[in-house]
């Protein structure tokens, strides 16, 4: 089976990026780009995500896109409670709860991301703090992703053991059966083979990395 590759830009890219992706990954099912708001584009050459959505409809909301503009956009997916929407712009569980209900109320896959701090991760409370921000995160309604993204994986190139990455989503799949669930954090042309071949994983978030048309052309071949 295929494995998902799906590319978050971050506050990252250009029109540039966008064009040599289009040039090298035209029709390509299994990956899904998300880059920030003004790039996104009613395309039929590549699947699209948000990086972020307002929980609301509409309103005096400066700066935030609502579901039925992404929608307007033929977006398909959106990342909900990143680590760093989470972290710098104060988003709750109860947040990204809400968010990913108006996802799945528009007919987006909200991929939900959750992860551990490295306090966390050091006390041995993983597993307690994912279920905690499952329980609170997700939407009683099926349809949505998770992705897990342990925080001090993200962008520091360090990553979990392959037997970390196999219990957390051997228990992520006892509970959530037929979820698809993504690992993230530092995922490379180097180890997405290693990350990609564990059990239960069903794909990768690659953050810095698909900034490298290159690497992202790596990773894709090994999620064949
Ligand atoms: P990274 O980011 O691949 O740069 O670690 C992943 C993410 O934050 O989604």
């Amino acid at each position: 089976m295929q494995k998902w590759i799906v590319a978050n830009w971050k506050m990252n890219g250009s029109k540039n990026l966008l064009n040599e992706y289009k040039n090298a990954f035209k029709s390509i099912e299994n990956l899904i780009v998300c880059p920030p708001f003004i790039y996104l584009e009613e395309s039929a050459d590549l699947i699209f995500g948000a990086q972020n959505v307002n929980q609301l409809a509409k309103g005096a909301c400066t700066g935030e896109i609502s579901v039925q503009m992404l929608v307007e956009r033929e977006v398909k997916y959106c990342l909900v409670g990143h680590s760093e929407r989470r972290q710098q712009f104060h988003e709750t569980n109860n947040i990204v709860r809400s968010k990913a209900e108006a996802c799945l109320g528009a007919n987006i896959t909200p991929i939900i991301c959750i992860g551990e701090t490295l306090e966390q991760y050091e006390a041995n409370q993983t597993t307690e703090v994912l279920e905690r921000q499952l329980a609170e995160c997700s939407p009683s309604e099926s349809g949505f992703w998770i992705a897990y993204e342990p925080v001090w994986a993200i962008g520091t190139g360090k990553t979990p053991t392959t037997d970390e990455i196999s219990a957390v989503h051997f228990m992520l799949r006892k509970k959530l059966p037929n979820t698809t669930l993504l690992y993230g954090g530092s995922v490379n042309d180097d180890n997405a083979a290693t990350i990609i071949a564990i059990p239960n994983v069903d794909g990768v978030l690659v953050g810095g990395a698909s900034l490298d048309v290159a690497a992202v052309a790596v990773i894709l071949k090994h999620a064949r």
